[in-house]
């Protein structure tokens, strides 16, 4: 028998401490938490994904009367990359969130979007960061999405 454990690396920025490129994904995607069609939760999820080209797009969280139809916005942004942006690299991708809600710690992507992110990443066959925005203008920086589902299911 061995006990083993797995730890996830990752850098925190201070709000003061976040490096250019960086910050410039995280307001995109702040700024697309105003994308959001979130009227029951009032939990405006944005996110944006930057390409190998540079290129930045967004998406954001859309829900529905039917509840369990609600599109997280992750998905909402692999989807529309898959279909508009085919075979393009994602290199990053930043998440933030606006909402009366008390956050308690940061927003991070629910089980379901880590194991999307984990399939975009296997796809492509390279990394893609992650960035989520801190209520204080701090950012959380994973080097890769596997870091974020250990164990993910694989096919
Ligand atoms: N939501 C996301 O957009 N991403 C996540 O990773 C978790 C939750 C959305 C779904 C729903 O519209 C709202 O946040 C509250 O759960």
């Amino acid at each position: 028998m061995s006990e083993l454990t797995l730890s996830i690396p990752y850098i925190h920025h201070s709000a003061n401490d976040v490096p250019g490129e960086i910050e410039i994904l995280c307001l995109s995607a702040k700024q697309a938490t105003s994308l959001s069609y979130a009227p029951y939760s009032n939990f405006h999820v944005g996110a944006s994904a930057r390409l190998a080209s540079g290129k930045i797009i967004q998406g954001a969280n859309m829900e529905n009367a039917a509840y369990p139809q609600c599109l997280c916005a992750e998905a909402v942004l692999l989807g529309s990359l898959h279909s508009q942006y085919p075979g393009q690299r994602i290199e990053a991708i930043g998440i933030a969130v606006t909402t009366d809600h008390v956050l308690k710690g940061v927003a991070a992507p629910c089980g379901s979007c880590r194991q999307q992110l984990f399939e975009a990443e296997n796809r492509q066959g390279a990394p893609i960061k992650l960035y989520l925005l801190g209520a204080e203008g701090d950012v959380y920086e994973f080097a890769d999405m596997k870091s974020l589902l250990p164990f993910g299911f694989v096919l």
